[in-house]
């Protein structure tokens, strides 16, 4: 079921994801603004986006973002680009969180992030670990509706220079190539299809808790 005239909340617009969601939000019949929090301006303009510049140290200060009905969080960054844990952390988790958080105060029913493949609070391996408490504590907020989406390696063309995220994209394009077949989601999964497949789930108006791995983020994001 679609509605007309909802405005939607994204972060991380600036990214391999955000940037082609944000197009599609613009895009998108159901939303008549789009409130994109970035920390350096987007290069273009469009009449249903609204531009909010801020340091995510200073969330809390922005009033006019936060009162819509999706928010969609494409937020994240690497160990290499944040240097430290604790400066990852905050990125991945708590400036998501944070947006969460004050977004439902304003009235928001419908949270959709970006997680990642094998998240889980308990696991040993830190990225995983991090990732999970991410779900954990957004399960906490309780929204309506959270989407939780699980993709594999993001494939699609980066500003920036990710030596092993390149290297392993490669490889895996390469090796399906070579036998004529097409990726399989769980190895490596569009930008695009990645930002579609939101776009999908927001249109459902789901309710709940939904996670949704890399298969179901493939199907979803190809049938748009
Ligand atoms: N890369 C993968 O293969 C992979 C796999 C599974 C899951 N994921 C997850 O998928 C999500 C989206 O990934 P992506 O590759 O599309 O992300 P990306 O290209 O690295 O973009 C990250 C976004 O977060 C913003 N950001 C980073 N640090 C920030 C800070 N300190 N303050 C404000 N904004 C900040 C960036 O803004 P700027 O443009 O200003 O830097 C950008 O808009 C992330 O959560 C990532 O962990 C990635």
């Amino acid at each position: 079921m679609s509605h007309l005239g909802k405005k939607a909340l994204i972060i991380g617009a600036t990214g391999l994801v955000g940037r082609e969601l944000l197009t599609e939000l613009l895009r998108d019949e159901q939303y008549d603004a789009v409130y994109a929090i970035v920390r350096r301006p987007i290069t273009f303009s469009h009449p249903k986006l609204r531009e909010v510049v801020s340091d995510f140290e200073r969330l809390e200060e922005i009033t006019e973002a936060y009162a819509v009905e999706d928010v969609f969080c494409c937020l994240g960054t690497t160990i290499k680009k944040a240097r430290t844990r604790e400066a990852m952390y905050r990125i991945d988790v708590t400036y998501p969180l944070t947006v969460a958080k004050l977004a439902k105060e304003q009235g928001a029913h419908h949270f959709l992030v970006i997680s990642s493949a094998g998240a889980d609070a308990k696991s040993k391996i830190w990225y995983s670990k991090m990732k999970g408490e991410l779900e954990q504590q957004l399960k906490s907020i309780g929204y309506k509706a959270l989407s939780i989406l699980q993709p594999s390696l993001l494939l699609g063309e980066r500003e920036e220079h990710r030596l092993m995220e390149k290297i392993s994209g490669n490889v895996v394009r390469g090796l399906f190539q070579g036998i004529k077949k097409p990726v399989p989601a769980q190895l490596g999964i569009k930008a695009g299809v990645v930002a579609q497949a939101m776009l999908a789930i927001a249109a459902e108006n789901p309710e709940g808790t939904i996670t949704y791995g890399a298969k179901a983020i493939h199907s979803l994001g190809s049938q748009r």
